[in-house]
């Protein structure tokens, strides 16, 4: 697997137990350093201080998922554009990617409390796949703040054309994410403290 800017790790931890090696990529050392000092006991990630825009440290064809979540929203086209053809280059026969970045670009008259990359849309970002050899295969639009009448931000999932992933492209628009993020966040404490290692019997006589 292949995680692109994950800062503190806050997606890390949950990735490094999914996959059999985790590269991690981020333009700034001091959150490469934090992530190596965070997982110094996970024995398969590496660790990658990079330019901000390429992969490098990722040979070809040796992905089969690449993520990244709340980071790649702040970079313009030609950023994303760069990461989607490296992802092309990366991404194993039947690999895919999931990526959040900004729609802010299909909004040229919105404000933009949360510094989404005016450049960026979700049709750009898909077009960049196409370009790239890439298949776009999901999008969803979100609303990110309480202003649930801008779909600020899109999910997208690409996959290498011909791979067990592709197939039409399918785009939802969801306003109701950050309602969805919050009831989730509300119920999460109930499983966490299940796999913090509580035992069963524990819960069973509360
Ligand atoms: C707000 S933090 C989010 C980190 C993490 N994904 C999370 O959800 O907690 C943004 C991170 O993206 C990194 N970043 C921003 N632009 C980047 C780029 N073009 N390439 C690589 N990393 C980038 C920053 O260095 C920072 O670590």
């Amino acid at each position: 697997m292949l995680e692109i800017a994950p800062g503190f790790g806050r997606w890390t931890q949950f990735l490094t137990g999914l996959a059999q090696r985790l590269i991690i990529v981020d333009l700034s050392e001091t959150c490469i350093a934090a992530c190596r000092q965070r997982f110094a006991g996970a024995g398969n990630i590496s660790y990658h201080v990079n330019d901000g825009r390429s992969l490098t440290a990722v040979a070809d064809r040796s992905i089969d998922f690449a993520f990244s979540f709340d980071s790649l929203v702040h970079v313009e086209a030609d950023v994303l554009q760069a990461y989607i053809a490296e992802l092309s280059r990366a991404l194993a026969a039947n690999g895919v990617a999931f990526l959040h970045h900004s729609n802010l670009g299909a909004y040229p008259d919105a404000s933009n409390p949360h510094m989404r990359a005016a450049s960026v849309s979700a049709e750009r970002a898909a077009a960049a796949c196409e370009g790239a050899g890439l298949r776009c295969v999901a999008q969803e639009l979100v609303s990110w703040g309480p202003d649930a009448s801008v779909l600020s931000d899109c999910f997208t999932v690409l996959t290498p054309a011909g791979s067990a992933w592709d197939g039409e492209h399918r785009l939802i628009r969801n306003p109701d994410f950050m309602a969805e993020a919050a009831c989730s966040a509300a119920r999460e404490h109930l499983y966490a403290r299940a796999s913090a290692g509580v035992s069963a019997s524990v819960l069973a006589e509360e």
